[in-house]
């Protein structure tokens, strides 16, 4: 059996959990193809798995993948060999941290010679949710208000510039150190919540995306306008929590609350590539590590302080 690199999680492994090592060479059924790995990016689906335990088959985690295929299951029909691919392999198996990974056909879609690998891998996951929180759960409509909780993340980048590509009034919370760099996405006012708390403004919003924080349901609700939505994209485990048991508080009158499960969707991910391409949307790559590193990129991510991206390069980019 051939082998390959790969970071393999070891629930017994000290201190880190995710262990480089060799492992066997995936072989591509029917119906996969076998794509040569460039880039990676790593997701807080990656280590809330392995919190609560959802480990993969061949326990390999990462899922925003960008590489090109070496071969093809007898079944393919939409790729090649030599094809250069990206996708979310979230929903089927995980496997992108390793030198290989098969997907099914139908998880991914073709980069586009000039997208870089490691801005592909950028998009799957942490686009695409941005992308369905604004459009399907918060029906965003030109030049609504839109607040951004949590906006310096890998999906709060994405929020705010597909918030100005859909043309509305963006205003974008953070902590001081990523003001600029929210303005320069596009943002028109930052909210710097180390010194001001978005809820004692008398500002309002049509739609109020939550991503990263944890801040009472009661707030958000104060904050929305008469008829506005607020989707519970993430945040602290406890805000997660607490939106589910109680974001009835929010569902009376007219004003909404939903909360978003982001799915894979190769139509929403071949617009995001389109709207990169045009330069409408560009991704932030905070910190880069090669395959061996990816614990203490984990690490990093974990944290919850990372700007943009964060990726994992083993192939050329
Ligand atoms: N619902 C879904 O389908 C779905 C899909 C994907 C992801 N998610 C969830 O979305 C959340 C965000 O994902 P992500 O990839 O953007 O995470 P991330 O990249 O790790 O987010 C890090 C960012 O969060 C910001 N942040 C931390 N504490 C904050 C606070 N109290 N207030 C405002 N901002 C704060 C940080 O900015 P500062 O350093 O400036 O504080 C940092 O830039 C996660 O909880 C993830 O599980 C949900």
């Amino acid at each position: 059996m051939e082998k390959m690199k790969a970071i393999v999680y070891n629930k017994k492994s000290y201190p880190d959990k995710l262990v480089y090592c060799d492992v066997d060479k995936p072989v591509p059924n029917d119906n996969e193809v076998l794509i040569k790995m460039n880039s990676v990016s790593l997701n807080a689906a990656d280590y809330r798995s392995m919190k609560m335990g959802l480990i993969p088959k061949r326990k390999i985690f990462g899922a925003d993948i960008a590489g090109r295929i070496e071969s093809v299951g007898k079944n393919i029909s939409l790729y090649k060999p030599g094809d250069e691919v990206m996708g979310d392999l979230a929903s089927y198996g995980f496997g992108g941290f390793a030198e290989y990974v098969t997907a099914p056909e139908r998880s991914l879609i073709i980069k586009p010679d000039q997208v870089s690998f490691e801005e592909a891998a950028t998009l799957p996951m942490a686009a695409v949710t941005a992308l369905q929180a604004l459009r399907d759960k918060g029906n965003i409509q030109k030049g609504h208000k839109v607040l951004i909780v949590g906006s310096a993340g890998g999906v709060g980048t994405f929020a705010i510039q597909l918030a100005k590509y859909f043309e509305t009034e963006v205003t974008a919370v953070c902590s001081s150190k990523n003001v600029q760099q929210t303005l320069s996405l596009g943002a028109n006012n930052v909210i710097d919540y180390t010194k001001e708390n978005f809820s004692n403004q008398d500002k309002r919003y049509e739609i109020i995306l939550g991503i990263n924080g944890n801040y009472p349901l009661l707030a958000y609700k104060k904050t929305l306008t008469s008829d506005g939505t607020y989707v519970m994209v993430g945040g602290s485990l406890s805000q997660i929590f607490k939106s589910l048991l109680f974001g009835w508080v929010l569902s009376f009158g007219s004003k909404k609350m939903k909360s978003l499960t982001a799915k894979a969707n190769k139509t929403d991910l071949e617009l995001l590539v389109k709207l990169l391409e045009k330069g409408i949307i560009k991704p932030v790559i905070d910190r880069r590590y090669s395959l061996d590193k990816t614990a203490d990129a984990m690490d990093y991510l974990k944290q919850g302080h990372s700007t943009g991206k964060v990726v994992i390069n083993i192939g050329p980019i």
